[in-house]
């Protein structure tokens, strides 16, 4: 027999916390607005769920960029971030480089560096992404900034400089920079032995 389901069942009161990043956060936050579809509408559950979902997705801007309007896009990205992630530099595998670098992120996205280097100058960089845009605006942006810089210089850029040059980025993006210079730093460190020397 199917049965409502009890006052003394219900959940009354959900917190989270997390360190993780932007899609832990949404998660944490998802389930806490769940409380309230599961104290009024019990009997369509599921449906609401989904329903909950999509907005959230929409207002915390975590919704997936493929199905973003022009005018979403323009609402959650500066202009500069629209432009390098539509018409992005740099983007590809460099054949034989004398640094590359391959982080997974954990949003589930990867980022690849790779390095040309002139003894300690590099000469080119390039990226790759399975990221959504922000992603491929941080790898573009970063690349752009890298070329004809020292090691050392290219060492001392922050996430929040990647994100200055981009005009900003929506807060929960941020991550897509740190991933972006975590990945140079990896590339950096890996670079071949003989450039090392
Ligand atoms: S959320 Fe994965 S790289 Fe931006």
């Amino acid at each position: 027999m199917q049965r409502g389901i009890a006052e003394q069942e219900r959940i009354k009161e959900i917190t989270f916390m997390t360190d993780g990043c932007g899609p832990s956060v949404a998660c944490g936050s998802m389930l806490v607005r769940l409380q309230s579809v599961f104290k009024h509408e019990n009997g369509r559950f599921v449906r609401l769920i989904a329903q909950e979902h999509t907005g959230a997705f929409i207002e915390g801007d975590h919704m997936s960029d493929r199905t973003k309007t022009v005018e979403q896009r323009q609402a959650l990205y500066s202009a500069k971030v629209i432009v390098e992630s539509s018409n992005p530099s740099n983007r590809g595998r460099m054949p034989d480089p004398d640094a590359c670098g391959i982080i997974h992120g954990c949003c589930g996205d990867t980022m690849e560096i790779h390095l040309r280097l002139n003894g300690d100058r590099i000469e080119e960089a390039t990226f790759m992404t399975d990221g959504h845009e922000s992603a491929v605006a941080c790898g573009s942006m970063l690349t752009k900034m890298l070329r004809g810089m020292s090691l050392e210089e290219a060492g001392r850029i922050t996430p929040e400089d990647l994100i200055a040059a981009l005009d900003g980025l929506p807060k929960a993006k941020v991550h897509c920079a740190n991933l972006t210079l975590n990945t140079l730093r990896e590339a950096m460190a890996n670079r071949r032995a003989e450039e090392k020397a």
